[in-house]
């Protein structure tokens, strides 16, 4: 039977094929400014500069739209967190630590752009959004004990930044402001060249080592949280957020989940020995079961939202 390949052996071969994905990033990702992005003649002085401070009026939000930006602003905002996971998981040398470096600064932009418009704009309550951040950041994000190592870290990734794109997406279209749409839009590009970054390398690990990967893939599926989970809120912002489409189990399985197991060939690869097989097998019923989940959530947002319209009506 094959022997795993160690942490260290998997960093190395994996090291040419993150170079070279470096150079494909750079030569594909745009170089923009947050300020090219917000509305700066809308700003106006707050109490302490001598203006007015924030109050609900002056939101132009819905607050579905208020809920989805100030979750995914949070999101954005917890970066020290990741970058320290990711920097345990991945190196700090060579390649690895180039791409570390590179991918910390480029997300490190998506905050800093969505805090300026909010608080430009006076979308959201500006104490209550600092309040939230002191208190996400102070808990941080914290891996769960089954998560380690590198294939782990990629797979996860490789969901998450595309789960991010979706949900920056659908943030944008219930906005109602072109503004937002476009600023959201301009992140969920970035997130899905870093998508792209991280499929590459899981692709590659594939590849290298079929088993390992596949048991890192299917764990890491079946075990999928939102890097947000926790945060101040996160129940009831969630259950918004699901009920009007931000991100949900549907958009989870056909959006993110399959269009990246076809793209690594999952149910089709042969290079899989008796346990990548049964790693396989489990995947597929997880699968299953939740194509069946997604049915009966659809049914069941489908009779809530109804019985409100008829309501209100
Ligand atoms: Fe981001
Ligand atoms: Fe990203």
């Amino acid at each position: 039977m094959a022997m795993d390949l160690t942490q260290t052996e998997l960093l190395a071969e994996l090291e040419p094929v993150v170079a070279a994905n470096i150079d494909r990033h750079l030569a594909t990702v745009k170089d923009w400014c947050p300020h090219d992005y917000v509305p700066w003649d809308e700003g106006r002085n707050f109490a302490a500069m001598g203006g007015r401070d924030w109050d609900p009026e002056q939101s132009r939000l819905s607050e579905v739209a208020r809920v989805a930006m100030i979750t995914n602003l949070l999101t954005e905002d917890n970066l020290p967190s990741y970058h320290r996971v990711i920097s345990e998981n991945f190196s700090r040398d060579g390649a690895w630590g180039t791409w570390v470096g590179r991918w910390t600064a480029e997300e490190n932009r998506h905050a800093i752009t969505m805090r300026d418009y909010l608080v430009c704009t006076r979308a959201v309550d500006p104490v209550s959004l600092e309040s939230d951040r002191m208190v996400h950041l102070t808990r941080g994000v914290h891996a769960p004990e089954y998560f380690s190592g590198v294939l782990d870290q990629v797979a996860y990734v490789t969901f998450q930044e595309l789960a991010t794109r979706v949900s920056h997406r659908a943030t944008g279209r219930v906005c109602d402001d072109p503004i937002a749409d476009r600023m959201l839009q301009r992140i969920a590009a970035d997130e899905n060249l870093h998508m792209m970054f991280y499929r590459n390398i899981t692709g590659a690990a594939f590849d290298i080592a079929p088993d390992q990967t596949m048991e890192s893939v299917t764990k890491i599926v079946k075990t999928f949280a939102m890097p947000g989970t926790g945060m101040p809120n996160w129940r009831r912002n969630g259950v918004l957020m699901v009920k009007h489409g931000i991100y949900d189990l549907r958009q989870h399985l056909d959006e993110v989940l399959m269009p990246v197991l076809r793209i690594w060939n999952v149910f089709k690869r042969t290079d899989f020995t008796a346990r990548g097989e049964r790693s396989r097998e489990e995947l597929a019923e997880y699968l299953d079961k939740l194509g069946r989940d997604v049915i009966r959530f659809e049914e069941q947002r489908a009779r809530i939202l109804a019985r409100e319209a008829a309501r209100v009506g």
